[in-house]
């Protein structure tokens, strides 16, 4: 069903909801000790069915990626090449980053981040994670946020986390809300010089879609009456930004307990919600960057001399194949699976543990 482009019209707006629950299930894939999302089973999906779901979904992304490197198509495209003047002179200190991870990968997703960028960039960085850990606490204190929220890899509570991310944002009163996940490698000298193109009061929703059309959904409006939405969402997965003047205006949507209310409404994962409160609810265009990575792409195609350009990278593994970017660096593939120990010595070749300059 997925591989047939042609008959886009035929997708039933159930369909496209299964698109999403797709994604979480590949996220599940990828990395082999995610649970699978509870309404997967829930909504019947067959197993035995995931693994051709999962390569017929990667063909969707393959070609998701392809369309969204055309250059033109709504969503907005980002301004035109170059380095524009910046409209609005930030720095990291503007910038309230949120990595979303859970407690049983602490030690292993977790203390790659804090041991690399998450070292560089400690004020501006809150971690929600779902367990009290004393050793978390001791590195990074207050920062280390326990949502309470449930464990599982589910679509309620991945809501519930993205819920308590944007009530700690709204108090932070910084200007910009970024969230990542805890297999993204955060480049935040980039992500600063891409977020001072706009103003943080403008309404900005700037990101990465997964799919090459909007994702066709179902509001339920109560009275047991059902209304087709279609709206264009950034991955979680590639980290995405909102504005604090347009993250004001999802307040109705987004805030205390509502997050998860809209989350019900229209049954889609965190990211998804996003998207819908932004584009749906208050018609605010996604503007897209080639600059954010998920490991649902092929990371091998990014480039080194373009690594110091991008904002997020990320790593994967699936059916011990990994996806990660081609990087030749300071240490081997063995001894840096992710990259990101790499990455990190490349961009600040002056951390004490990167080996000493050397040609690469
Ligand atoms: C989680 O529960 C603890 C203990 O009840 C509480 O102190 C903390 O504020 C709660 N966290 C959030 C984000 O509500
Ligand atoms: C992955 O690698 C492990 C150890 O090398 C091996 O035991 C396992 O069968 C492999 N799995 C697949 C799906 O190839």
């Amino acid at each position: 069903m997925l591989k047939n482009n042609g008959k886009k019209a035929a997708l039933s707006a159930a369909c496209a909801a299964g698109l999403c629950l797709l994604l979480l299930l590949a996220l599940a894939l990828q990395h082999p000790r995610a649970q699978v999302p509870e309404q997967v089973s829930q909504d019947g999906a067959r197993p035995g069915s995931e693994r051709k779901g999962f390569s017929a979904y990667f063909g969707t992304l393959a070609r998701a990626r392809r369309e969204v490197e055309k250059p033109a198509g709504s969503p907005r495209a980002p301004p035109a090449s170059g380095d524009p003047p910046p409209a609005e002179d930030i720095s990291v200190d503007d910038v309230f980053i949120a990595v979303k991870t859970t407690k049983k990968f602490h030690q292993s997703r977790l203390k790659l981040l804090l041991d690399t960028w998450i070292s560089r960039n400690v004020q501006q960085t809150y971690v929600f994670t779902d367990g009290e850990d004393e050793e978390l606490k001791k590195k990074i204190g207050s920062h280390a946020v326990n949502t309470n929220c449930s464990a599982a890899h589910s679509r309620q509570a991945l809501s519930c986390k993205m819920a308590v991310e944007y009530d700690k944002f709204i108090e932070s009163g910084k200007k910009w809300f970024c969230h990542v996940d805890d297999d993204n490698y955060v480049n935040a000298r980039a992500l600063v010089k891409h977020l001072s193109q706009y103003q943080h009061t403008q309404d900005m929703y700037i990101g990465k879609p997964s799919l090459d059309r909007p994702i066709e959904a179902t509001e339920r409006l109560g009275d047991n009456k059902m209304k087709p939405v279609n709206f264009w969402f950034a991955t979680g997965g590639a980290g995405f930004c909102v504005s604090r003047g347009l993250a004001l205006k999802m307040s109705p949507w987004a805030s205390g307990g509502h997050f998860m209310n809209t989350a019900e409404k229209i049954r889609l994962p965190d990211d998804c919600t996003i998207g819908y409160i932004i584009e749906s609810v208050l018609g605010v265009h996604l503007t897209r960057s080639n600059l954010f990575h998920s490991h649902l792409e092929n990371l091998q195609q990014v480039s080194r001399s373009d690594i110091p350009k991008q904002i997020t990278l990320s790593y994967g593994m699936f059916e011990n194949k990994s996806n990660i970017i081609s990087l030749k660096g300071a240490f081997s593939v063995e001894e840096d699976p992710s990259r990101f120990k790499s990455v990190h010595c490349l961009l600040y070749p002056d951390t004490p543990w990167c080996p000493p300059q050397v040609a690469f």
